[in-house]
């Protein structure tokens, strides 16, 4: 089967990338510098970047059985220090980049029997966390674009969305920068770690996958129990 992972180069989308690879799957991969793929079969790399206008999206002539949208910002302010283009940065690499791919490749997705798009949003759309209202907002649209496109694509693609906690990868880089930050992380989540790229890549492949076929319009939460335990 062939997959498109955009943002395929670093963090939770190389580690799905590494994933489906392995199982023997062709894998289309996007980044904006080409990295971390040198030892992974069966992978075609295309450069895109999400914030630029004539950046363009790869021709591919195959059907699809998986796109995954992993492009992601953070900007943490706040909300009397967020400019416009704050917002609208946030928006564009999370909310249109991901509109544009589904666009391009539908007829790639409707061509194959069963097919799946997973997207990311936060955790912090479900809890409300301060600091965090650009990257929430533009993550909550990614939540309203899952739940619409999976009532408008089925039967044929689902379509979900994973909602993680903070994750070990550059994107969180300032975040787990050293040891206290680190176990300050680990203890605010219930189950005491942060998330690591394969606690992450381990769902989206589970979703992509037909184990999760009677599955869609869900946000699936993996945040070490954040967004709905309270230990006591
Ligand atoms: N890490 C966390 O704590 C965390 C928490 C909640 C949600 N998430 C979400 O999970 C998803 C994956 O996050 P991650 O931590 O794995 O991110 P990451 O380590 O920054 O990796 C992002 C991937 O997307 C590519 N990318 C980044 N910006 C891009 C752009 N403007 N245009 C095109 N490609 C771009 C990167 O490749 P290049 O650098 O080569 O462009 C890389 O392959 C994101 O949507 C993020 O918002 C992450």
């Amino acid at each position: 089967m062939s997959y498109l992972i955009v943002g395929g180069t670093a963090g939770i989308g190389n580690e799905i990338v590494r994933r489906l690879s392995s199982k023997g799957n062709k894998v289309f991969v996007t980044g904006r510098t080409q990295k971390n793929l040198d030892e992974i079969n069966n992978v075609d790399f295309y450069e895109w970047n999400s914030e630029d206008e004539n950046s363009q999206l790869p021709e591919i002539s195959e059907p699809l059985s998986g796109i995954v949208y992993c492009p992601g910002t953070i900007i943490l302010k706040p909300f009397k220090n967020l400019t416009d283009n704050d917002f609208l940065y946030e928006y564009t690499v999370n909310l249109l980049g991901a509109v544009r791919v589904i666009r391009k490749y539908l007829p790639n997705l409707k061509s194959s029997e069963n097919s799946a798009i997973v997207l990311f949003s936060t955790v912090a759309v479900q809890m409300g966390m301060s600091f965090h209202s650009s990257i929430a907002s533009a993550k909550g649209a990614i939540e309203g674009l899952t739940r619409s496109l999976a009532a408008e694509f089925a039967p044929s693609i689902r379509v979900n969305c994973i909602a993680p906690s903070l994750t070990d990868t550059a994107l969180a880089g300032k975040l787990l920068g050293n040891e206290e930050k680190r176990d300050a992380a680990a203890k605010r989540h219930p189950l005491n770690k942060f998330g690591t790229v394969e606690d992450i890549a381990s769902a989206a492949v589970y979703l992509l996958s037909s184990d999760s076929g009677w599955i869609t319009g869900q946000i699936m939460s993996v945040d070490g129990g954040m967004s709905s335990v309270k230990t006591f």
